[in-house]
């Protein structure tokens, strides 16, 4: 299984002081391997309530222009799971978290082995007024892994990334430089055993650590 693993990692950059509500761009993007990390990958972001359906258009790298990009609809669900949760802001001041957004997953299967691609993400309403998109987004990548040959991972956990002390996140991120520094190039995954937040429940934590360069 482990020879299947591939790449990760892209994300948008957001604001902290409310992550959710004060931009309009997907975030906390993340790129996982699939069950055959070959052939598969596992996308998951989030977005504001209202922002409408969630579409990725993928194509491979090299193509240029994206003329054989693939348009597909991602998968939605309402996530009521961190609102309310008692939390910190980064000046120690206690507060309940407000935050209720969509979460948008999809598994693209079929992919190409050890081939590099690019994707776009956009949220699409249909409602008179209200339609914009994110064609004009960030462009992300990911890598299938090789069917065989050697590829690297880093490896690291408990960062405990907490805001009123984000010398956490600032020393891990510097772990993680100085991890690819001794690998001499980026690696083909980093692997996040656990403990990456000092309260997973405190949702702020979460896009405020995806947004650092490092992490994407
Ligand atoms: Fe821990």
């Amino acid at each position: 299984m482990l020879k299947k693993l591939s790449f990760l990692v892209a994300i948008t950059a957001l604001v902290w002081l409310n992550p959710v509500s004060a931009q309009n761009t997907p975030y906390t993007i993340i790129a996982n391997p699939g069950e055959n990390a070959s052939s598969e990958i596992r996308l998951n972001w989030h977005t504001n309530l209202d922002d409408g359906d969630p579409y990725i258009l993928f194509t491979e790298r090299v193509d240029k222009n994206w003329k054989k990009a693939i348009r597909t609809r991602a998968d939605q669900e309402l996530c009521t799971v961190f609102d309310s949760i008692y939390s910190k802001k980064p000046n120690g001041e206690n507060f309940y978290e407000d935050v209720r957004f969509m979460r948008n997953t999809i598994a693209l299967k079929g992919l190409k082995e050890g081939t590099e691609y690019k994707y776009r993400l956009s949220s699409e309403k249909n409602a008179p007024g209200h339609s914009y998109s994110y064609k004009d987004s960030e462009v992300h990548y990911f890598r299938t892994a090789p069917k065989s040959g050697k590829w690297d991972m880093g490896i690291i956990s408990d960062m405990h990334v907490y805001a009123p002390l984000p010398n956490r996140q600032k020393v891990a991120m510097e772990m993680v430089q100085q991890l690819e520094k001794h690998n001499k190039k980026p690696f083909d995954m980093m692997l996040h055993v656990g403990d990456m937040s000092a309260w997973g429940g405190s949702y702020s934590f979460w896009p405020t650590l995806y947004a650092d360069t490092y992490f994407q």
